[in-house]
């Protein structure tokens, strides 16, 4: 037996051997031929238009073909078997001549910027065995004649813009191993024929628009370890056949339409399954409680689907690093629904647990305190969770996120909440907790987001929690909260997103320190016991998009610094005792869409330009004394009799005529320069918002992918409710730039592209920096995609337009280090998520 193997594995070895002469013999009549590869490599760069950095400079005469940068050739024959040009930014097209290196093993093209169709003639190479296109922006579809290549091994097309359908005859490739045609807008059914690719071992398609059943053919081919089919519009059932693979190692799946229940031998026919990414799909049925067989997972996501029952137990998984069962139904709102959390102690790797979005009953039980010390991220929000927070939690020293909102938790806030020396997420709200807010809950020194509204908590707010110094969103709205707002609350600049203090029973007046949350959004302390005036140092707070104070007793007028708030959306005043008129300047504010006075004892005149020109978006009902405004408030005319009291001097009168006449000679001036400024201004100078952006360079969401290279974590340097901030490189510009792009998912963000480019134009905002250009279009998924473009100022006003509290006093070079470092810490989480993220789309 044995000497027969060595004796075939000798004949084998010799054959190797042999075949570059046998070869040199086949092609001796093309031996000469190298004339040709030098001509084809030469067209393929005439084919290129930018070569930045000169790597087409060695290929001349004077050089040897064989030693052109990036080519490859045959000893023997001195014919060109590799072109390997990755990263060198070349943009052009594949000119066809390529299809003339007949001798070609090997071609990759990676990372550059190559447009056009792959030539037909590319399936007259067939001795191809690796060809990487990927990351171009290639179009036109896989060139049916690519299925000539028989000697292909690996194909690599992703990150395209290559459309069109696989190719049914795919199956003539009978030597592929790997085929990669992630990110592209490749569209029907994935052949059948696939089955028939016995050495397929890597398939990744994630990111297109395949649509129509995973063939049960695909589990004919049993050396498939790694599926990648996330982010399609696959449908129908997993074929059984599909998920007998045994060789899987990885399978991501989310993010398609597909459904059934997974059978009950799931975690027995894939014993080496280590990533397991099922998001978004409309599975049912229980979770398979074979998956304890799967011990290998390392990752495993079966989140927003309808899977019931419990989660299985995974206490075999040793390297378990990340468990995703968020939004089901799982769990019967019964007491021992937790108790999958007590065999999940045995994995010491578990990094992220999410369990948010259930039907998880019953308390914690105490074994929760032995999850691994790893463990970062607890989501447990939104499920029926009662009884008291366990104590023992503080032993997960690593979290820095937890979650507990919208449960049934009781008791009060344990104390020991305190010891997390690196939490940055704590979200109690909506739960039943009573007692007052521990002091000790500013030893959490990391926290950049508090949430405990909506529980029943007492006492006043801890001054203790000036010590969070990174706190940018505190939410404490909807207690029984006494005492008052303490001005060093109220100096605590690093709040950005919100401050919402409103429903608790807070009293006294709200102090003019609040002029310094300069970088704080919303500021909402409406239905409290508040008294006094409105400071008119809120007008200093710049950066408000929201403010809301109503159900107070404040007094006094409306202070005119309001109308400094460039960027105020929504003003409610009502239910207070404010009194005086509306200021003028209010109708200066850009972007007021809703303001609320009603309720107050206001009177005189009601301005018609800005906010007030709108109905719809001003209230007063109930408010007395007010008189004017556009018709439609249909509020009485004010009385102009007031100025005619009394008789008018001599003196008086002549004064008023000089000033008439005056008036008369500027405005006529005035109308006279404007007039000549419009002329001039209309020929060159943009006058709308919509003109504005025309006038600027339009870019694609392809070049902004490109610029922030596929917006990768390592490029992102901000996020916030609006979306998230990349770093980048914009070819055409040649200019660093900082990309916004906006979360759609949030309401009203259409609008609030259009207002912010107003508001660039408009405003000069001291923190922000000026807009390149935007962006408008579709994604790679064909979702509507915005986002705008700025100029990218390393530590300069762009840091600063982050972290909106860097104040021009205290902006010491430290202090900017440091808050830049708070910076990176904040987004530990946003990317910590992506990277879960990113597991699900290998
Ligand atoms: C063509 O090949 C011959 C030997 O086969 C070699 O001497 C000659 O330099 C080659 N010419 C070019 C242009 O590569
Ligand atoms: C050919 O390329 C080499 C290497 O870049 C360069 O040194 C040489 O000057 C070039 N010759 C010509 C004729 O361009
Ligand atoms: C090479 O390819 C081009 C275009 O595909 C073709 O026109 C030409 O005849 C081919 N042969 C040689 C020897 O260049
Ligand atoms: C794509 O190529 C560019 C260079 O052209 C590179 O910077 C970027 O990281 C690449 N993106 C991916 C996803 O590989
Ligand atoms: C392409 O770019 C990505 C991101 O920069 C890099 O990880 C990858 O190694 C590059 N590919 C090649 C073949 O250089
Ligand atoms: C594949 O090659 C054969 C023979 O070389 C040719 O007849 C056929 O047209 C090619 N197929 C495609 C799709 O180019
Ligand atoms: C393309 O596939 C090759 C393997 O064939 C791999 O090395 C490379 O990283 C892949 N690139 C991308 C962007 O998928
Ligand atoms: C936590 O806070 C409490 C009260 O504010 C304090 O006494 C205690 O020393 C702090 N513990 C740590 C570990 O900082
Ligand atoms: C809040 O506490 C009060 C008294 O302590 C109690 O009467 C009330 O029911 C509690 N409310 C909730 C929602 O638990
Ligand atoms: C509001 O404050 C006044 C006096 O400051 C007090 O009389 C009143 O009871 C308070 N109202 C509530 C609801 O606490
Ligand atoms: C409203 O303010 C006036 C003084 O400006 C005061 O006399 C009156 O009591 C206040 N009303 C309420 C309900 O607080
Ligand atoms: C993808 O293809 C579909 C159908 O061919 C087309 O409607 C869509 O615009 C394409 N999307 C992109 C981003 O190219």
């Amino acid at each position: 037996m044995r000497n027969t193997a060595k004796f075939l594995l000798k004949l084998v070895f010799l054959l190797t051997l042999a075949l570059p002469w046998l070869n040199h013999h086949l092609h001796k009549a093309n031996a000469s031929s190298n004339d040709t590869d030098r001509i084809a490599l030469l067209k393929f760069r005439e084919a290129m238009a930018m070569d930045p950095y000169g790597v087409f400079e060695s290929w001349n005469r004077s050089i040897h073909v064989c030693n052109w940068l990036g080519v490859t050739c045959s000893r023997r024959h001195q014919r060109v078997t590799s072109l390997f040009l990755t990263g060198r930014k070349l943009v052009g097209h594949l000119s066809p001549y390529i299809g003339n290196l007949s001798f070609l093993v090997s071609i990759n093209l990676e990372n550059n910027s190559l447009s056009g169709e792959i030539p037909a003639t590319i399936g007259n190479l067939f001795r191809l065995q690796e060809l990487n296109f990927a990351n171009n922006t290639i179009t036109g579809g896989i060139p049916r004649s690519l299925t000539n290549c028989t000697q292909l091994r690996a194909l690599n097309l992703s990150t395209n813009n290559i459309a069109g359908k696989i190719p049914v005859d795919i199956d003539s490739l009978m030597q592929l191993e790997v085929f990669r045609i992630n990110s592209n807008n490749i569209t029907g059914e994935i052949p059948a024929s696939m089955g028939n690719l016995s050495f397929l071992n890597y398939f990744a398609a994630r990111f297109n628009n395949l649509e129509g059943n995973i063939p049960c053919e695909l589990g004919r081919s049993n050396r498939l370890s790694i599926v990648g089919l996330t982010y399609n519009l696959l449908s129908g059932i997993l074929p059984p056949s599909f998920l007998n693979l045994s060789a899987i190692t990885i399978m991501t799946i989310s993010y398609n339409r597909l459904y059934g229940s997974l059978p009950g031998s799931f975690g027995s026919t894939l014993p080496n399954l280590q990533v397991f990414a099922n998001s978004g799909n409309n599975f049912s049925g229980p979770i398979p409680s074979s998956l304890s067989n799967a011990s290998q997972l390392y990752a495993v996501s079966f989140s927003y689907n309808n899977f019931v029952g419990s989660v299985p137990n995974l206490a075999r998984s040793q390297a378990l690093w990340a468990l995703d069962v968020q939004g089901n139904n799982l769990g019967n709102n019964s007491a021992n629904d937790l108790e999958f959390l007590t065999p999940l102690a045995n994995c010491s790797n578990l990094v992220k647990l999410y369990v948010q979005k259930n039907n998880f009953g019953g308390s914690f039980p105490e074994s929760a305190a032995n999850l691994s010390a790893k463990l970062n991220q607890f989501y447990a929000g939104d499920n029926h969770i009662t009884g008291l927070i366990p104590q023992g939690l503080e032993n997960l020293v690593s979290l820095s996120a937890l979650d507990l909102s919208n449960n049934l938790f009781t008791g009060e806030i344990p104390s020991n909440l305190g010891m997390f020396p690196n939490l940055q997420i704590l979200y109690l709200g909506r739960n039943e907790l009573s007692g007052t807010i521990p002091s000790s809950i500013g030893n959490l020194t990391q926290l950049f987001e508090l949430n405990i509204s909506y529980n029943n908590l007492t006492g006043t707010i801890p001054s203790s929690i000036t010590s969070i110094t990174r706190l940018n969103s505190f939410d404490a709205s909807q207690n029984r909260l006494s005492g008052n707002i303490a001005p060093e609350i109220l100096r605590m600049s690093s709040l950005s997103k919100i401050l919402d203090l409103s429903g608790n029973l807070l009293s006294g007046p709200l102090h003019s320190d609040v002029g310094q949350l300069r970088g704080l959004g919303t500021i909402r302390i409406s239905d409290n016991n508040l008294t006094g005036e409105i400071p008119r140092a809120i007008g200093d707070c710049r950066s408000l998009e929201f403010l809301y104070l109503q159900g107070n007793s404040f007094q006094g007028n409306i202070p005119p610094t309001l109308a400094s708030l460039k960027g105020l959306q929504r003003l409610d005043l009502s239910r207070n005792n404010l009194t005086g008129g509306i200021p003028p300047s209010l109708q200066a504010i850009p972007f007021l869409q809703y303001f609320n006075i009603s309720f107050n004892p206001l009177e005189g005149e009601v301005p018609t330009q800005g906010v007030f020109a709108n109905a719809s978006a001003v209230s007063f009902s109930a408010s007395n004394k007010l008189c004017g405004g556009i018709p439609e408030f249909h509020l009485p005319n004010c009385s102009k009799a007031k100025t005619n009291k009394g008789k008018i001097s001599y003196k008086l009168k002549l004064t008023v005529i000089i000033v008439c006449v005056l008036a008369v000679l500027l405005s006529a001036s005035g109308i006279l320069i404007l007039y000549m400024m419009r002329r001039s201004k209309s020929k060159n100078k943009p006058t709308t918002v919509s003109d504005t952006l025309k006038h600027l360079l339009k870019v694609s969401y392809q070049d902004l992918y490109k610029a922030t290279e596929g917006f990768s974590s390592e490029n992102l340097v901000g996020s916030g409710s609006f979306g998230f901030v990349y770093k980048g490189i914009l070819d055409e510009l040649g200019r660093k730039i900082a990309v916004k792009v906006l979360n759609l998912q949030q309401k009203g963000v259409s609008k609030s592209l259009l207002a912010e480019c107003n508001v660039l134009r408009n405003v000069q905002h001291r923190n922000l920096v000026s807009v390149l250009t935007y962006c408008s279009s579709l994604d790679y998924k064909g979702h509507e995609f915005k986002a705008l473009v700025f100029e990218f100022m390393p530590n300069g006003s762009l840091e600063r337009w982050l972290h909106k509290n860097v104040d021009n006093n205290s902006g010491s070079h430290q202090y900017h280090v440091a808050t830049s470092l708070s910076l990176s810490q904040r987004l530990n989480i946003a990317i910590d998520v992506a990277q879960l993220y990113i597991i699900s789309m290998i």
